[in-house]
């Protein structure tokens, strides 16, 4: 519970003493009666504020954005190795973000960031299982039986993935590339390119481009987002 005035000034709507005087001016109303004493307290979680017609919400702390990493950048704050990384990119400073999980050096694609730590521990954590989908690159044309393998789950850091989902795009580079669509259930460190691996494939190119139900979509190479508030709900709803 939080005192009314202090509600509404948290919403952003003017300061704790000139939401005394609306309220006192019958300005104010929650859950749909108006309030004229000082000293009333709300539940932020429940209760309904109204002010001069409007229901107001608190502020969030909490900033969610989307990067588009571009290859040849670490996602971590400081690299040991002078490497850029991923912040040279962000000018956001007033507010510390944390990548959630991480993409390779060489790995471009959708990175989110926040500074919402319980989101961040829920979405990492490895009883999630959200689907994470890459575009891969790979040298020459990768067998159907290879392809097999891999959908069905290999053994990683000794343990057996899940299966995974992948799909032959098309050839390019006048046909001395494959490219694939590979969806992926956990965040082991350099996954794709390890399971490739397994199949005797070096991965040339790699990008990230979804996230759960989160999209890459037209976001450039080097640019961030704030993410929509639908976008939040649906992080949430993991
Ligand atoms: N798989 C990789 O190999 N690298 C990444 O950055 C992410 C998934």
């Amino acid at each position: 519970m939080v005192r009314l005035n202090k509600y509404i000034a948290d919403c952003g709507v003017c300061s704790r003493r000139a939401a005394d005087k609306l309220i006192m001016d019958g300005a104010v109303s929650v859950n749909g009666k108006i309030v004229k004493e000082l000293g009333v307290s709300v539940d932020e979680t429940n209760d309904s504020v109204i002010v001069s017609g409007h229901k107001v919400e608190p502020v969030s702390r909490y900033r969610y954005i989307m990067f588009n990493k571009p290859k040849g950048c670490v996602c971590t704050v400081k690299d040991e190795k002078g490497r850029k990384t991923i912040f040279d990119y962000i000018d956001i400073k007033d507010v510390r973000l944390y990548p959630v999980g991480r993409l390779d050096y060489d790995t471009e694609g959708l990175i989110l960031l926040t500074n919402d730590g319980s989101l961040a521990y829920k979405l990492t954590h490895p009883s999630q299982d959200i689907p994470k989908t890459y575009i891969v690159k790979v040298e020459g044309t990768v067998p159907e039986n290879d392809l097999a393998t891999l959908r069905n789950g290999i053994e990683l850091d000794g343990i057996r993935l899940h299966k995974s989902k992948i799909k032959f795009l098309k050839m390019e580079d006048e046909d001395t590339l494959s490219r694939f669509e590979i969806t992926i259930y956990e965040g082991r460190n350099r996954q794709v390119r390890r399971m490739f691996e397994t199949i005797g494939k070096e991965v040339v190119f790699l990008k990230r481009v979804s996230v759960g139900d989160l999209k890459l979509g037209g976001l450039g190479r080097g640019l961030w987002r704030y993410l929509t508030d639908k976008e939040i709900e649906l992080l949430k709803t993991y």
